[in-house]
């Protein structure tokens, strides 16, 4: 069965991840294309070689099998419910929305209309970090911290990450990266966070973040991130008798060798990972997951709400200067 989707916003992700993923996918084809602006869906239509394209309605509307939404962060829930309520799978992008709250309720309506959500952490499927899990196992001894770093120089003015009604800042669109990163290489969720989230004056948006997650048998992660930075897209874990590290971790592009590195015994090794599309992957995942032509690899839904309780902690301990437990988060 080859499926039909439904982009709904032409987006700069879109067009450098989503529409090359699902040209070369065997799985799916662009069944309909939707944009604030009609012009502009027409004109994506026919660079992409799709006959159907309108507003977002229009989309949620259609004949579709998915959605893949590309919104600013802050117009995620509402599309999701949308396209749930219709019926339509979702493929959302990270981060899935902007409070706990949120993502409950599209975690809901989906069961309860029985359609899948997956956030669109695409890193999540690099090979590499499959790699740096056995040398974990292998190498690292005691796995103590997981540090995380991601950051990238300013955005410019009109760009959403400063909208703070569309959900912007750098926690939501950055940080989640690494924090996502720690539980995937702890392969639990934390009991515990403290964090530092610096605002920007002009814009009311977080524009630096740091912090401190807390995962159980004493294992600790940092993470820092922030707009107005030299690029960095890393983490490094650290045990008892070794230490490893990536040269890319997030934002890998299709064509990028990245490496992952052990220090050990005060020497460096290097493995190097051939490139992959990881949005390709994911989206070859997706598909497959709701064709029923694979098992889950994991509970899309479960860890988009355990990732989303986990941004909600974060905010509240930058909002109440506090160490936040996650038992908290109701
Ligand atoms: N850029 C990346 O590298 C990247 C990577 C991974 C994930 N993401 C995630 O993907 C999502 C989109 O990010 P992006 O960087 O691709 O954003 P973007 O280029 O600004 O695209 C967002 C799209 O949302 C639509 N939109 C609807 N209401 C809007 C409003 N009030 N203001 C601006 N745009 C509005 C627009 O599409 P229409 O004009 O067609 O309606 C716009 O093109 C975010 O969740 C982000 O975290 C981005």
């Amino acid at each position: 069965m080859v499926l039909k989707i439904g982009a709904i916003g032409c987006s700069d992700v879109a067009k450098r991840q989503f529409f090359p993923a699902i040209n070369s996918s065997q799985l799916a084809n662009v069944e309909y294309i939707g944009s604030r602006s009609l012009k502009k869906a027409e004109e994506w239509a026919k660079k992409y070689g799709c006959s159907k394209f309108g507003t977002y309605d229009d989309v949620i509307d259609s004949n579709i099998d998915a959605v893949y939404i590309s919104l600013p962060i802050g117009l995620h829930e509402e599309w999701t419910l949308k396209a749930a309520k219709a019926g339509k799978h979702v493929l959302c992008e990270k981060s899935s929305t902007t409070s706990y709250e949120s993502a409950k309720k599209m975690v809901k309506t989906g069961k309860e209309n029985n359609i899948r959500i997956l956030e669109g952490f695409a890193f999540r499927f690099h090979p590499q970090h499959k790699q740096i899990r056995e040398l974990i196992c292998r190498e690292i001894g005691e796995l103590h911290n997981f540090y995380g770093i991601y950051g990238f120089p300013l955005p410019l003015e009109d760009n959403i990450r400063w909208k703070k009604e569309l959900g912007g800042g750098v926690l939501n669109d950055v940080s989640c990266y690494p924090i996502y990163a720690s539980r995937l290489v702890f392969q639990s969720e934390p009991i515990s966070v403290l964090s530092h989230l610096e605002f920007d004056k002009k814009f009311d948006v977080d524009k630096s973040a740091d912090v401190i997650l807390k995962y159980p048998n004493e294992k600790t992660a940092f993470v820092s991130s922030g707009f107005n930075n030299y690029y960095q897209s890393k983490y490094s874990v650290w045990g008892s008798k070794a230490r490893i590290s990536t040269k890319r971790a997030y934002a890998v592009p299709r064509d990028y060798k990245t490496s992952v590195y052990l220090d050990k015994n005060d020497k460096i090794s290097e493995t190097i990972i051939p490139p992959v599309d990881q949005f390709a992957i994911m989206f070859d995942i997706f598909c497959n997951v709701i064709t029923n032509n694979i098992k889950n690899p994991y509970d899309f839904e479960n860890d988009l709400l355990e990732q989303a309780k986990l941004m909600e902690s974060i905010r509240i301990s930058s909002h109440e200067k506090r160490l936040v437990p996650l038992s908290e988060i109701k």
